[in-house]
């Protein structure tokens, strides 16, 4: 469906819960998240429900995000029945990867077709720093399980935080000589409250040219994202710059929370609630959703931060 500025949107992100095994520091608070009553999320019959209201609407491409979606105990059939859903041609989910190694090959068995995989440190101490409690070879292992399950470009997401990993930036981008996946350098964004960071965390995406010089820019459809790759490396690196030079212009997606409110825009306080409703009603509320698209996020600073009154968690990251 094509929205008030001439956008085609075609791409859902789901967020299927708010719960995370980890506490990455720009992301959810220390304490985790006070447990909403299951009454209020969405059932998994109700999001398989706005997945087909969206599908009638147009959307073809299909992300399932969190917190952390594979803590969901019934992931596994709601991937079975996002994938079955007509209209979807693409299916693609993030995770931070540390239960892949268990559920790598039956996400894939449910057609799963694409991970974005968390990772914004090489190092063990940085990494348990930056998710308060994760073990990065659980991280590693489970890239290691969806590389052998056989899923293919998977992606590798990194916040770029200056003064935590601004200098592990060529080691990061050597993943992709390595391996044949994707990198992303995401830049940090100031939510409601993204944790601790000062304003020298807020690091442009022109760090990473600068740092590596020799980058090869790529033309092509990167979707939001600036595509380049190393000479000779077998995988890419996109560039994101959420802060520095927003892409609304390019905003194909819209956004359901797991307590079921459609987000026109993901830093914008508008939200509408699909939650008790019928299909034909959830694709009445998700097409009024599309229409309320805003052309822009408005400044995105430091000092001026998210008008999303949420948490990166209770959004869908
Ligand atoms: N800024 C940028 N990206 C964020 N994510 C979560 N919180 C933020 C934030 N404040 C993204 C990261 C992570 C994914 C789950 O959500 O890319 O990999
Ligand atoms: Fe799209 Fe809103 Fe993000 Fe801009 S801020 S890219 S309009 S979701």
């Amino acid at each position: 469906m094509i929205d008030s500025f001439g956008r085609e949107i075609k791409y859902l992100r789901l967020s299927v819960t708010e719960l995370c095994n980890l506490r990455c520091r720009y992301c959810m608070p220390e304490d985790g998240v006070c447990k909403k009553s299951h009454a209020q999320m969405l059932t998994q019959e109700e999001m398989l429900m706005a997945i087909r209201a969206a599908a009638s609407l147009g959307i073809t491409k299909l992300r399932l995000t969190g917190g952390e979606p594979l803590v969901k105990p019934n992931i596994v059939s709601l991937c079975r029945g996002a994938a079955e859903t007509p209209g979807i041609r693409e299916l693609c989910l993030t995770t931070n990867g540390t239960l892949l190694p268990k559920l790598a090959i039956p996400l894939k068995d449910a057609g799963v077709n694409r991970l974005n995989i968390s990772l914004d440190t090489l190092q063990e101490d940085k990494y348990r720093f930056i998710t308060r409690r994760g073990e990065l070879r659980e991280a590693l292992d489970g890239i290691e399980a969806a590389h052998a399950a056989g899923f293919e470009r998977i992606k590798i997401n990194t916040v770029l935080i200056g003064g935590f990993n601004d200098d592990e930036i060529p080691a990061l981008a050597e993943l992709t000589r390595r391996y044949p996946i994707d990198l992303r350098f995401i830049e940090l964004m100031p939510m409601y409250d993204s944790g601790d960071f000062g304003p020298e965390a807020f690091i442009p995406y022109t760090v990473v040219t600068e740092k590596l010089p020799m980058l090869e820019a790529l033309p092509g459809d990167g979707g939001v994202a600036k595509l380049y790759r190393l000479p000779g490396a077998q995988g890419r690196i996109g560039l994101i710059s959420p802060v520095s030079a927003h892409f609304c212009a390019e905003c194909n997606r819209i956004r359901i929370t797991a307590d079921g409110k459609v987000k026109p825009c993901l830093h914008s306080s508008d939200e509408l609630s699909i939650k008790g409703l019928n299909e034909e009603e959830m694709t009445e509320v998700l097409r009024q959703a599309i229409l309320r698209k805003p052309q822009w996020h408005g400044v995105l600073s430091y000092s001026q931060r998210s008008q999303a009154n949420r948490n990166m968690n209770q959004i869908g990251g």
